[in-house]
């Protein structure tokens, strides 16, 4: 269901910090599991919304959904749904729950009117990378975030698939050898030179 006001941004918080601890503890810190409640209700925006899983009136998990417009090769121009802030407490992991939040995101997102879903994930994130492709996600972009690892961007085209799996494919690998060339983990800057190298690809091959 839709966040009720009896939850607070605070509980979202305390619930996502929960759920990442295994990430944690294999040395993937999501810079989204370390958001306050403030900083959380500012992701999501005017727009977007949070959603919540309840078992016997207990918070069992997450997810929300805010929007912006595209600007990447993959969503330049279109009205893209971020989804994000994805979290389900660790004993209720692994039933399905975040089957059935994304279910109800879907439905909001087409209500709002979105074309494109977009998200992302760490790098070493299996699950999250495994279900997304099962779901018809495709992995677009790779991105250095300052939160310590590098991060895939994935998404689904709401009306059809507009490009071949082969430019997909070249075009992700491409974003993949830039980030690693230009940043460090942690989003450190190998060298300005490499920067400046990066950019000027990255401008006129990915955004145009
Ligand atoms: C990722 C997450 C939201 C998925 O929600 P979920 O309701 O557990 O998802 P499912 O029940 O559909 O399980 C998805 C897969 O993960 C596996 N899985 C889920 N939790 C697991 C766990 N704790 N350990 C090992 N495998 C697990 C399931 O077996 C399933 O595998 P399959 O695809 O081979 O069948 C949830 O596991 C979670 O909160 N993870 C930690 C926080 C996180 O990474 N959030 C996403 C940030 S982008």
């Amino acid at each position: 269901m839709p966040k009720p006001d009896w939850i607070s941004w605070e509980d979202i918080h305390q619930l996502l910090l929960s759920a990442h601890k295994k990430n944690i503890d294999k040395g993937i810190v999501m810079g989204t599991s370390q958001l306050s409640g403030p900083e959380l209700e500012k992701r999501v925006g005017e727009l977007g919304r949070c959603f919540v899983a309840l078992a016997d009136d207990i918070l069992v998990g997450t997810t929300s959904v805010g929007f912006f417009k595209g600007r990447s090769w993959y969503d330049k121009n279109q009205l893209v749904a971020h989804s994000m802030l994805a979290g389900i407490l660790p004993r209720y992991q692994g039933i399905g729950i975040v089957d059935e939040l994304n279910a109800m995101r879907d439905a909001y997102i087409h209500e709002v009117g979105a074309t494109i879903i977009q998200a992302d994930t760490a790098e070493g994130n299996t699950i999250v990378r495994k279900n997304a492709k099962r779901n018809g996600y495709r992995e677009v972009e790779y991105r250095a975030f300052k939160s310590g690892h590098y991060s895939v961007i994935f998404v689904k085209w709401l009306n059809g698939c507009p490009f071949s799996d082969r430019y997909i494919h070249r075009r992700y690998k491409l974003s993949e050898r830039l980030t690693k060339i230009q940043y460090k983990p942690g989003r450190i800057e190998r060298s300005r030179v490499l920067s400046l190298f990066c950019r000027a690809i990255r401008k006129v091959i990915l955004i145009h």
